[in-house]
């Protein structure tokens, strides 16, 4: 099958051109935030899915239905894609709306806005695995070739929505414009989902009982999602997806990199890491 190869290049970074045009991109560096919304950021294949379930949960107060009735997609819309602005013209309530795109690029848009911004971060060896085997069925993504030649790319940020070192330094270096910003990693999801939704949900000011809060952990599961149609993508046409080549809920675990990368692989990995985040600050909480 013929693969969807349209790039529109922002910024100098690649964006898959069947969800992203001039225009689409445009529009998110302009975009007016209201301060009610809820802004998702995440490098692809950190968690988005999974926290785009999340608040739509918390948000409808544990109730399931808008969670297996509307795509993901149609309740936490990203920003930078096409269709955001037909989504958003119709949404009611506070909005969740996700996005993939550098700091940079929406700094303009953030400058005294009250949103609340949740940003998600995983193990980047783990999001480079992920990252691999999606570039397989993502037929809007170029041939991935073998996973050292993908490594390469990724760690040379060549690769479509741009280097993984520059996104998760430049939403967490914008300390100084005061965002009402909250950081939560993969792994901490993955460890203590409990605790984490707690969390997220005093940062987003929802509170919810105990009852409440198990409920959406159960609806969150990695097992749950991997059934629910609106967020595990089996409804995308073989024509933007082959299903034939894998799924897009493919294991979700912590430390998958282990049983693909090289002893080499790893150390040159550490090596660059090291000489891109060295001196952050950040708390990187990958393993148990
Ligand atoms: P894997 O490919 O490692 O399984 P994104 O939504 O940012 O594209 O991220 C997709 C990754 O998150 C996939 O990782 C997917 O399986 C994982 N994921 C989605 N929902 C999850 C959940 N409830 N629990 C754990 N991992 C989840």
């Amino acid at each position: 099958m013929a693969r969807l190869d349209v790039t529109e290049t922002f910024c100098q970074i690649a964006f898959p051109g069947h969800l992203h045009t001039q225009d689409s991109l445009r529009y998110a560096s302009d975009f007016q935030f209201q301060d009610t919304d809820t802004l998702i950021v995440t490098y692809p294949k950190s968690g988005t899915t999974w926290m785009q379930e999340v608040l739509t949960l918390l948000f409808s107060r544990g109730d399931p239905t808008l969670s297996q009735t509307v795509p993901n997609w149609a309740r936490a819309p990203w920003l930078e894609q096409y269709y955001c602005p037909e989504v958003l013209k119709a949404s009611q309530g506070p909005r969740i709306i996700t996005t993939h795109l550098p700091y940079h690029m929406l700094a303009p848009a953030l400058q005294g806005s009250k949103v609340k911004v949740i940003y998600v971060a995983r193990n980047p060896k783990d999001v480079a695995v992920s990252f691999y085997h999606f570039h397989k069925l993502a037929k809007f993504l170029p041939q991935p070739g073998s996973f050292g030649e993908f490594l390469d790319n990724f760690l040379d940020g060549t690769l479509y929505y741009g280097s993984w070192f520059d996104h998760v330094r430049g939403w967490t270096n914008q300390t100084r414009d005061n965002l009402n910003f909250f950081y939560i990693t993969y792994e901490e999801m993955w460890q203590d989902l409990s605790g984490s939704l707690e969390k997220i949900s005093a940062f987003l000011q929802c509170p919810l009982v105990a009852e409440k809060l198990n409920s959406i952990q159960k609806h969150c599961s990695f097992s749950n999602m991997k059934e629910n149609a609106m967020v595990n993508y089996t409804q995308i046409p073989d024509e933007i997806m082959d299903h034939s080549k894998g799924c897009f809920m493919r294991k979700g675990i912590i430390g998958d990199w282990k049983t693909i990368f090289t002893e080499e692989q790893n150390l040159r990995f550490d090596q660059v890491f090291e000489s891109e985040m060295g001196s952050s600050q950040l708390r990187f909480v990958w393993e148990h």
